[in-house]
């Protein structure tokens, strides 16, 4: 391994904590007909991380894979898990050099951050919905790190998972209203055998709240099942299947259009769910053909 002041070599995958060093680089690689693709994450890298990676290598053309990984504050209320976030940044690095990643940007706080760093990212009415309501001020804080990082590494394409639905449609506005040149790809939730979506905190399930936690999943499948019947028979259904679990603590459940506007008979849909289970959130959702 090589070590640099601003960043290090292992293998076939660098490893960059300078904002202004990886924007040097990937211009350059841009400027030599290279496509930049992306992954932003904040770590803890599961097999959902390495589907988003696998779409970003078979994009169309000689692509230069980046993955980010950062675990930002900004997004984070006073009393969520930002301090017991896990950061296993060797198990991260061996995941990205078997999936063959080029670059990965790892900064710290202070280089995205700087001191007196104040301007957001507002991210609209749709940004205080859903899980907006919930965790306030959450979009803002995704909408400003994913732009600063869409400035540094400048991709041609990235790819955002659509286990964080609300966040795709966000950033993919993001991306339209405010003229960033480039493309957002959604990539479909990976899910365990039991129809669990992965996320990196299942992590803290107890082993009988994760035996609990594909109910998420199950409501969701009910809802989709009837879909013929209309709006209210699958938000029935889902109900129906989420009360059968009296230790999910539900946040909300609600049917909406693919851009999360009303939903609209004919046009494709999406069902959200947030819940509680124990002293972990979790959050699905399913493409629904009304
Ligand atoms: O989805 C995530 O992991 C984060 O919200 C993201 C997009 C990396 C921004 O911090």
């Amino acid at each position: 391994m090589t070590t640099t002041r601003r960043g290090y070599t292992t293998g076939e995958l660098t490893v960059h904590r300078s904002p202004a060093e990886l924007n040097k680089i990937t211009r350059t690689l841009r400027g030599a007909g290279r496509k930049v693709v992306f992954v932003p994450t904040m770590g803890a890298l599961h097999e959902g991380h390495r589907e988003l990676i696998r779409h970003a290598r078979r994009a169309a053309g000689a692509v230069v894979p980046v993955v980010s990984i950062f675990v930002n504050p900004l997004q984070f209320g006073p009393n969520e898990d930002l301090a017991r976030y896990p950061r296993p940044l060797e198990a991260d690095l061996a995941a990205c050099r078997e999936e063959g990643v080029e670059l990965v940007f790892v900064p710290e706080v202070a280089d995205m951050y700087p001191e007196g760093a104040e301007t957001k990212v507002h991210a609209g009415p749709l940004g205080a919905r859903l899980e907006g309501a919930v965790r306030p001020g959450h979009f803002a804080g995704v909408l400003t790190v994913v732009a600063k990082l869409f400035h540094i590494v400048g991709p041609d394409v990235a790819f955002f998972g659509e286990k964080d639905y609300q966040q795709l449609v966000l950033v993919t506005k993001m991306a339209r209203d405010l003229d960033f040149p480039l493309h957002v790809v959604g990539v479909p939730t990976v899910r365990e055998p039991d129809g669990l979506a992965l996320s990196s905190r299942n992590a803290y399930l107890s082993p009988q709240d994760r035996e609990r936690a594909p109910t998420l999943h199950r409501a969701l499948k009910a809802g989709a099942g009837v879909s013929a019947n209309g709006p209210d028979a699958v938000l029935a259904a889902a109900r129906a299947v989420l009360d059968q679990e009296p230790a999910l603590d539900v946040d909300y459940l609600e049917l909406t259009d693919a851009e999360l506007g009303p939903p609209r008979v004919g046009a494709p849909g999406r069902l959200l769910v947030a819940a509680r289970l124990g002293g972990t959130r979790l959050i699905d959702n399913i493409a629904i053909a009304l």
